[in-house]
């Protein structure tokens, strides 16, 4: 930033901290007793709004707005963080083109904000398709991930993001090893790299990073032409928590001047960042574009909800129990579309990876934001990465100096907010599953009644009916030369897989150091019980070894037995048969208990009858008292020994130190060390260093769009326009702009095809093609499952009006582009719209649209327009073979209404949903792109 300070409408709030080195605009000194009661959250958007204070897209009125708290906009100017920004940067590319070629310095274009790039996610597609040999082109788009258990293990940093990154809302399956439990999808914010990596998945890399040499030399170009541009290339992994630190800055310092971090991102789960204290979102990507162009994001200035934690977590409560237990309060709270913000003296318990869990939670509750504000435990966590001790100290005098630091248990630093929510912590109590469905949760400190109870009722879902005198069984046998007794209840399989919880390390540690401490307090595992270890993945085993804990499970017998569900439950070794015998001759009621719910029905042994799911500690400490008959509280855990559970249960500090020290801080270095070192093949790539991208005319991948060729603003009205398409409600992006494979006969594989010879194979996906101009606007509504009303069945295709042909929507748009008429499309509720550019395509008439893409519609200089209310095409009794006529005055206003008239004489009123001058002046230059290359100008 380079203020005219001087000229700033707030320079009178500049202030100053490390001996007046920093410059910062304190709202402080504003004076205002509101400033203290905001929320945090809002807090940042208040600095954010003084500091890009401009008269044109942010206003005094803006600012006075945030602090009122009115329902006015708030206008946060946001780095971004992008995943996939290719579209962004060609247009960037397309935009030097121009403007040199109008005699201006092409170096000027560039980000007006700091931009990660991360490669990465573009490899994703194809990596499934490596991964099961010969399984068919991935319709499902980037999330067709393999199941884990075939992830070779180089490229995960792909297989993982989506492993960590899915949701319900992702088309595809979620992967098999991210488990629902409660119907709550398990979101893991935390990715690790495998450690050992097999032959063939290298060979598969360099496979994968040769068919997309094309777009890495343009990501290449990036990084040398553009300032503002990170990237990360490829092999470093995505955007999860290890890397989010690594990219994170908390606060953003140029040079002598300092603001808080802000994020937007084209993916939805940015909203993870919130849980480091830095407020972002996921945005569509013509947003995050016009962020990159030095707009500001608009939004209504959200509601903010309170959640305040209090209470203490239960000691035998894991972090993935008190993650799913909030989430769970949230849903159930209705915070669509709302901040959340969290407060309260329980907020301390939580460590920054529960905290990162529960933000990227949010679409699950629909939340915009969940923001954890910093404090001690977030400065504590960085220390372990790369901010040095200087860099934490000037975050932390900087935050406290305007009041964006919290001490969770100062009660008189609480903001108001609209609405608050209490969660009691120790209302989350751990539970288990059994013992014959999953679904049916017993509490902890419940097991041993229920486990009574399931033998005193009658044969049922949870119970198996045992008389009373035959409850006393208890059957001796010898194994290895011992004696030993069996009865009801008695644990005979305790099976530790990680594969529901290696993605929050903290639960796996938990349980090693369970297995530590009772190792050094003399409990054993009697030998004839099944224990065994199945780490989710390599990286699980290297953190279990150099935390240290991995001998102590081997002592009490967990070793580990391979990777993946599949091998730990299919494969265990049978049981003595001595045991086996014992079982059978008592018929007892025997126990399995293992931490995972794959495979739960199919049975563990023919004579395991009460099978058991519980977190990986409560295994281990099963194992060890040998019954599932037992009140944790009250009995001591092993025979002979006066231990309680409680005496070797580690505490969630003790945890989360482990994890501070031996996971965070490894993975960290690692990362660390790949990103310096970069990656051979990336490494390898020649690309120019010119300040214009030297656009080959025979990639398929990248190419420069037309988009600035012409640069006339768009004539005010809209003329006898013809329909292009004439669709129904709830037409998605996934219509519209299909991110799924190339289909060998849509429109788009020809014109990859007539630049040289492809196979099918090599079509790859529109998303990774999303560099293509050509193909992905002929990938435009390429969608089979489009429903045109004009053709009257599913597919890509429309009637041309004129001709009465029907043909692929593409072709349509360009032969009335020829001739020169305009188009609208016409739609019913919810439009969202994809990337239409360039279509000749004015105007959408829809009922509703979704709200992103209302924004991209103008960024692309399409104007939205809306039925009046009750009003559709059909109570208007439209064709859509009519010709349309729209009157767009030159001095256009926010929401105003117009009159449409159609060919056939009817007329009807539409409104034109343009929020404020800004989408106007946007709207009138032909879309964003336009309207700032021509600023430039
Ligand atoms: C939280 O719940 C526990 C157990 O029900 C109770 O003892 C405690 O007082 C509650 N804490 C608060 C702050 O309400
Ligand atoms: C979240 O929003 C979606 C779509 O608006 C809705 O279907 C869903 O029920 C909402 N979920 C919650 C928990 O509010
Ligand atoms: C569109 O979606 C809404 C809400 O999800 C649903 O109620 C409605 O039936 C859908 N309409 C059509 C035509 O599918």
């Amino acid at each position: 930033y380079t203020f005219n300070f001087t000229e700033h409408p707030y320079c009178h709030l500049i202030d100053t901290i490390k001996d007046c080195a920093i410059k910062f605009f304190n709202p402080e000194k504003l004076n205002d007793a509101r400033y203290d009661k905001l929320p945090l959250s809002i807090r940042v958007l208040l600095e954010s709004a003084i500091r890009t204070c401009d008269g044109f897209y942010t206003k005094e009125e803006d600012v006075q707005s945030i602090l009122t708290g009115s329902s006015s906009r708030a206008k946060p100017r946001c780095p971004s963080l992008q995943r996939d920004g290719i579209p962004a940067m060609v247009d960037l590319a397309a935009m030097r083109d121009a403007v040199a070629k109008l005699g201006v310095d092409p170096c000027l274009v560039n980000p007006k904000c700091p931009t990660d790039l991360i490669v990465d996610h573009s490899l994703q597609i194809d990596f499934s398709k490596c991964a099961i040999q010969n399984a068919p082109n991935p319709g499902g788009g980037q999330f067709a991930a393999a199941p884990a258990r075939l992830s070779p293990l180089k490229l995960p940093t792909s297989a993982q993001s989506s492993l960590s990154l899915d949701t319900p809302s992702s088309p595809g399956r979620p992967p098999a090893s991210v488990q629902q439990i409660e119907n709550t999808p398990l979101l893991c914010p935390f990715h690790l790299k495998p450690v050992s990596e097999p032959e063939t998945a290298l060979k598969n890399q360099e496979m994968e990073l040769n068919r997309n040499k094309e777009r890495l030399q343009f990501f290449k170009w990036c990084s040398k032409a553009f300032k503002n541009v990170n990237v990360v290339p490829p092999d470093v992994g995505a955007v999860h928590q290890v890397n989010l630190e690594y990219l994170s800055r908390v606060v953003q310092l140029s040079d002598d001047f300092i603001y808080p971090d802000s994020v937007v991102g084209t993916d939805s789960h940015t909203t993870m960042i919130n849980g480091l204290g830095i407020l972002g979102w996921g945005v569509g990507g013509i947003e995050t574009e016009a962020v990159m162009l030095g707009q500001p994001v608009s939004l209504t200035l959200p509601r903010v909800v309170g959640c305040k934690l209090v209470g203490s977590i239960n000691p035998l409560a894991t972090s993935i129990d008190i993650v799913l237990g909030i989430t769970k309060h949230l849903r159930q709270a209705g915070i669509e579309g709302k901040f959340v913000e969290f407060f309260g003296p329980g907020v301390c318990q939580l460590s920054v990876p529960d905290r990162t869990t529960i933000a990227n939670m949010c679409p699950e509750y629909n939340a915009t934001v969940s923001f954890f504000p910093v404090d001690h435990v977030t400065i504590k966590h960085f220390t372990k990465t790369n901010f040095t001790p200087e860099k934490l100290e000037l975050l932390e005098s900087y935050l406290k100096a305007v009041k964006l630091f919290r001490a969770y248990d100062d009660s008189s630093q609480d903001p108001e907010y609209s609405e608050v929510i209490e969660i009691n912590l120790s209302s989350m109590v751990p539970y288990v599953s059994g013992p014959k469905r999953p679904q049916d949760r017993v509490v902890v400190s419940n097991m041993k009644e229920d486990f009574q109870r399931s033998l005193d009722e009658k044969v049922g879902l949870r119970s198996f009916h045992i008389s009373k005198e035959k409850q006393q069984t208890r059957v001796p046998f010898t194994h290895c030369g011992q004696e030993y007794s069996l009865c009801h209840g008695s644990v005979v399989i305790a099976a530790v897989i990680s594969c529901t919880n290696n993605c929050n390390p903290s639960v796996m540690l938990t349980a090693g150091l369970l297995a530590k401490k009772a190792v050094e307090a003399g409990l054993v595992v009697k030998p004839y019980i099944r224990t065994s270890l199945a780490p989710g993945s390599g990286m699980v085993t290297h953190y279990l070894s150099t935390s240290g804990v991995l001998p102590y499970f081997n002592q009490l017998g967990f070793e580990v037995i391979g990777y993946g569900c599949a091998t730990c439950v299919g494969n265990t070794a049978p049981l003595p048969e001595a045991a086996v015998d014992a079982i059978k001759q008592g018929d007892l009621v025997a126990c399995g208990v293992l931490s995972g719910n794959r495979h739960f029905e199919g049975r563990l042994c023919d004579c395991v009858r009460a099978n058991y799911l519980a977190s990986p500690p409560l295994v281990v400490a099963y194992a060890i008292a040998g019954t599932v008959g037992i009140d944790f509280e009250k009995s001591v855990t092993s025979e002979g020994k006066e231990v309680y559970l409680r005496d070797v249960w580690p505490s969630r500090e003790e945890v989360q130190q482990t994890e501070e020290d031996s996971v965070i801080t490894s993975v960290f270095k690692e990362l660390s060390g790949r990103m310096k070192k970069g990656n051979a093949f990336w490494n390898q790539i020649e690309c120019s260093d010119s300040a214009l991208f030297p656009w080959d005319h025979k990639s398929t991948y990248i190419r420069s769009p037309s988009f600035f060729s012409k640069m006339m603003s768009q004539p005010p009205s809209i003329e006898d326009a013809h329909v292009l398409l004439f669709l129904g409600d709830n037409v998605t992006t996934d219509h519209i702009s299909p991110a799924g494979s190339i289909s060998r006969t849509s429109a788009p594989p020809s014109i990859c095809r007539a630049n040289g010879q492809l196979t099918p194979r090599d079509f790859n996906s529109y998303g990774a093609r999303r560099g293509n101009d050509a193909v992905m606007t002929r990938g435009t509504f390429a969608s089979m499952k489009l429903h045109n009303r004009l053709v009257g069945k599913n597919g890509p295709k429309t009637v041309h009006i004129p001709s009465g042909q029907t043909m692929d929507v593409f072709e349509a748009a360009e032969r009335y582009q020829r001739d020169g008429v305009p188009l609208i499309i016409l739609a019913g509720k919810d439009y969202g719209s994809g990337n239409s550019r360039d279509w000749g395509v004015r105007a959408v008439i829809a009922e509703s649209f979704e709200k992103l893409h209302r924004r991209q519609l103008l960024g692309m200089g399409i104007v939205p327009l809306q039925f009046e209310s009750g009003e559709n095409a059909e109570s208007l009794e439209l064709s859509g073979k009519e010709r349309f006529t729209i009157e767009l005055p030159e001095d256009l206003c926010p929401n105003q209404p117009f009159t449409v008239k159609t060919s056939q004489g009817k007329s009807f009123h539409v409104t034109a949903l343009f929020e404020d001058e800004t989408d106007i002046i946007c709207f009138k230059h032909g879309g964003l792109l336009r309207f700032v290359a021509r600023t430039l100008l």
